[in-house]
Formats: C-alpha cells, sequence, structure tokens
C-alpha cells in the first residue's frame, strides 16, 4: 500500500503544470526488448500451438525454450530491474485498485511514469500464466512426447497437463486482449503516449522521475543468466527412461513373416491377449491366410508377447495398443480413429500408403514405436491422389 502511494504521489493529477511537458525516461532499455521479444514469441507459440499441424511441435518447442528464458529474466528482473520494473513499484493494493476504477467513471486518470493498478494487476496475472505456460509444457512435452528435461513423466500425467497447458494458454489470450484494450483506452481516450513508453522509454512525467541509465549491461547479465539457466535445465534431462520407451530388436522371423502385406506393427500396439488372437487366427487374417507353420508362429508370439502395449509408455501404446478392439485392428480404436479422423479415405487407399495398417507410410519412425510428431509425413503423392479422388469420384468406384 505505501508503494503505491510512493509512484503515484508524484503525479499532479489536477494541476497539470507545466513541469510534466518533458519526456524523460520511465522504461529501461532492458524491459522494452523484453516486451517486444514477447510479442514476437507469444505470437509463435500461439499460432503453432492453436492452429499448427502436429509436425510443428518442435517450432513450438524452440519457442517455448525461448519464452521460457525472457521469463527467468523477467522474474528477475522484477527485482533488480529498473525503478518502473520493479514488482516493488507496482501499485496492486485493492484500495488503489478501486480509486483507479471509480476515477475512471469520472474520467479522471492521470499519467502515472509507472503502471496504473489494473495495467499493474494485468500485467502480475499474465506473467503469472506464463510462468505456468512455461511449466506446464515442460510437463507436456515430456509426457505425451518422451522429450525434454521431463521426459521421465508418464504419459497419462502428460495428457493431464496438456489439458491444463490449453486452457491456462487461453486465459493469457484473455488477459492479453485486456491488456491491450488498456493500451488503447489510456492512449486513444486519455491521450497517454504508452506507445513511446515502450518504444522510446519515455512520458511526459516529473523531471524527478526519470531513470539515471538504461542498465543495459545490467540486463545483458541477467539476460544471459537466464538463458544459461534454461541450458542447464535441458541438459540435466536424464533422456527416456526404459520404463517408458527403449529400442526393440526385431525377431527376424517377425519382420519376414509379418511385413509381406502390410508393415511388421511395433509390438507396443496390441496387447499380449489380442496378439494370442491374431496369431491364432492367421488362416483366416482380414480375409488372407497368412499362416507361417507352428512353430515359428510360437516363436513370433513370444517375441510379441514380451514387447505387448504394457511395456510401453508411448502415446502409441498407451491410447491405441491398450485398446482391444472387437475385430483386433489397431485402426478401429477410438483414439486411432480420431487422430487420423482429418484424412481422407482415398489417401489410404493411395499406392503410397496402400492401407491404414501401413504406419510406416506416414509416420517415418513407425518402426520404433515412438511416433513422434516431428516424424509425421503423408507422402505428397497420396495427398495428391487424395484431392483428386475427392473431386473426381462422382459416377466412379
Ligand atoms: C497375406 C498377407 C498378410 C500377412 C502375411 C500378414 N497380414 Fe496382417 N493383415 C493383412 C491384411 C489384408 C490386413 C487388413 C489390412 C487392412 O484392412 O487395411 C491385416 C491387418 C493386420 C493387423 C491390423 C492392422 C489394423 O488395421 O489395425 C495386424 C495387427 C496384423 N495384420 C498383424 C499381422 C501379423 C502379426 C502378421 C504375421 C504373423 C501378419 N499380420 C501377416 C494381411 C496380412
Ligand atoms: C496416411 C498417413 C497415416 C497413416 C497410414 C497412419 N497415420 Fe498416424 N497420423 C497421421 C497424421 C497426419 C497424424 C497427426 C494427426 C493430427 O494432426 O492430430 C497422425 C497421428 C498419429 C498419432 C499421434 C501422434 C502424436 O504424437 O500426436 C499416433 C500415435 C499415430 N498416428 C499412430 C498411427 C498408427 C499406429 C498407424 C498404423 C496403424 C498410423 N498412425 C497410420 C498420419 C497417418
Amino acid at each position: 500500500m505505501i508503494m503505491m502511494t510512493d509512484s503515484t504521489s508524484h503525479t499532479p493529477s489536477a494541476t497539470g503544470t507545466g513541469s510534466t511537458d518533458r519526456a524523460v525516461r520511465v522504461r529501461d532499455l532492458p524491459v522494452r526488448l523484453f516486451h517486444w521479444a514477447l510479442v514476437i514469441t507469444v505470437m509463435v507459440l500461439a499460432i503453432t500451438g492453436l492452429f499448427g499441424e502436429e509436425n510443428w511441435l518442435p517450432v513450438h518447442v524452440w519457442a517455448g525454450q525461448g519464452l521460457a528464458v525472457l521469463i527467468v529474466f523477467r522474474l528477475i528482473w522484477w527485482f533488480v530491474g529498473g525503478r518502473y520494473s520493479r514488482l516493488s513499484t507496482y501499485p496492486l493494493g485493492m484500495k488503489a485498485l478501486k480509486a483507479h476504477l471509480t476515477g475512471l467513471l469520472r474520467g479522471e486518470n492521470p499519467l502515472r511514469p509507472g503502471h496504473n493498478p489494473a495495467g499493474a494487476w494485468n500485467i502480475v496475472i499474465m506473467i503469472t500464466l506464463l510462468t505456468l505456460l512455461v511449466i506446464t509444457g515442460y510437463v507436456t512435452w515430456g509426457g505425451q512426447e518422451m522429450q525434454g528435461p521431463l521426459a521421465w513423466i508418464d504419459y497419462r500425467t502428460g495428457e493431464t497437463f496438456a489439458g491444463i497447458h490449453e486452457v491456462l494458454a487461453w486465459l493469457l489470450l484473455a488477459t492479453m486482449a485486456a491488456h491491450i484494450a488498456g493500451v488503447f483506452v489510456e492512449v486513444r481516450i486519455f491521450g497517454h503516449p504508452l506507445l513511446t513508453a515502450m518504444t522510446r522509454g519515455t512520458l511526459p512525467v516529473p523531471i524527478g522521475e526519470s531513470e539515471k541509465d538504461n542498465r543495459t549491461f545490467r540486463g545483458l547479465v541477467v539476460f544471459v543468466l537466464a538463458a544459461m539457466m534454461i541450458v542447464a535445465v535441458n541438459m540435466i534431462s536424464t533422456g527416456v527412461p526404459e520404463s517408458r520407451w527403449r529400442a526393440v530388436a526385431y525377431l527376424p522371423a517377425y519382420a519376414s513373416n509379418c511385413a509381406d502385406c502390410h508393415h511388421a506393427h511395433h509390438p507396443s500396439l496390441r496387447l499380449a491377449a489380442d496378439w494370442e488372437r491374431i496369431i491364432a487366427g492367421l488362416e483366416d487374417h482380414f480375409g488372407e491366410d497368412a499362416t507361417i507353420g507352428a512353430k515359428t508362429e510360437a516363436e513370433i508370439l513370444a517375441f510379441l508377447k514380451a514387447n505387448d502395449a504394457r511395456r510401453f509408455d508411448t502415446e502409441a501404446a498407451v491410447r491405441m495398443g491398450r485398446v482391444q478392439t472387437k475385430d483386433l485392428r489397431i485402426t478401429s480404436g477410438e483414439y486411432w480413429q480420431m487422430r487420423h479422423a482429418g484424412i481422407p479415405e482415398p489417401v489410404f487407399r493411395s499406392p503410397a500408403v496402400g492401407s491404414k495398417a501401413n504406419c510406416n507410410a506416414c509416420h517415418r519412425d513407425a518402426e520404433t514405436g515412438r511416433f513422434d510428431d516431428a516424424m509425421i509425413r503423408i507422402p505428397p503423392e497420396a495427398l495428391r491422389a487424395g484431392n483428386e479422388a475427392t473431386h473426381t469420384n462422382r459416377g466412379e468406384s
């Protein structure tokens, strides 16, 4: 409450004297650079996160790591930054907020060198949301994608945090909209040149408010520290634990006998009980006779059961492999269908893919069982075939 009066008391609200005419510096250079870097980073994150295809995830993650650096920087800058960059100068008292809001209704809104109470709250909420977005982003990245410093987090936890991450993202967008609306009101209705404050760093407030220096060197040091911290966090990462995923050496008999008509599916895509039923029914295998001979079949079954869906904690194993389906297919499971709903049938039937069962036609890492977003690529000729079929299929088929 004391800090509130500290930052507002210098502003002559009614008397508007000549001393407020000269523009003096109130925003240090690091905070201005932070602000515009944040604008660009959040735009990239919002576009890749909300509208991007799955295989844009690497861009989202790189931007997210950049955001992590910016946020660590800003949190430190709250304590060592220029006067009005410091949290201690924010007018966060409830009384100040109330006075500000009732003042607004009367058309009173003196220009302050720092933030007004509503703006200060908005910034605190934005930085808090951004911090939570960075944290939940790392948990999601680790849990769902088995990447980054938290690759040991299990898939289901990652999935829960992905949901939280998304809610936070929408809350952030709402808070940012309020921020922009607030700046608009300040600039348009009250004529406060806030954009100049965030570009040149100056505002026409009493001389006494001026910052002595730009704190450029200090800002650089804090930024490098923040970047080093995020790099260190990434280096501490222990990699993917065996309990989540490990490389499987395909049994030669499996690779040769079960890859004639479709690619040899990763064993984590079915439960042991379903592999048993598939192998027991090879004489009528989806309309084909796929029998191999009892001894080889037993070997293949042992291999598949030893590496079944329960032994892996990947998205493919948890959401597709551990799902039992009446027809034993992976591709008739609800989650498989949901994730592939956007792909037209003719794409699957095109020569470049052949069948839904050929996961490896689009998932370049299908053989590892990881099904990384970054490894998805529908063959262009299959996409073309799909487009042509949807435009010309009248009268055909
Ligand atoms: C003679 C050809 C042939 C051989 C050999 C064969 N399959 Fe299949 N398999 C098929 C066909 C056809 C389908 C149905 C694919 C479709 O509908 O697109 C299928 C589907 C499957 C599916 C379900 C894929 C889905 O759509 O979810 C699994 C799992 C599977 N096969 C496992 C095996 C295993 C294990 C072996 C080796 C023991 C094997 N297949 C050997 C022809 C074959
Ligand atoms: C015609 C190409 C194609 C085929 C064939 C295909 N997929 Fe996919 N798959 C995709 C695309 C594209 C996506 C991303 C969908 C999206 O944007 O949500 C995807 C998403 C996935 C995902 C989620 C990946 C992630 O990290 O979000 C998994 C797991 C997956 N597929 C497994 C399979 C399995 C198992 C098979 C074979 C039985 C298969 N897919 C066959 C194209 C294909």
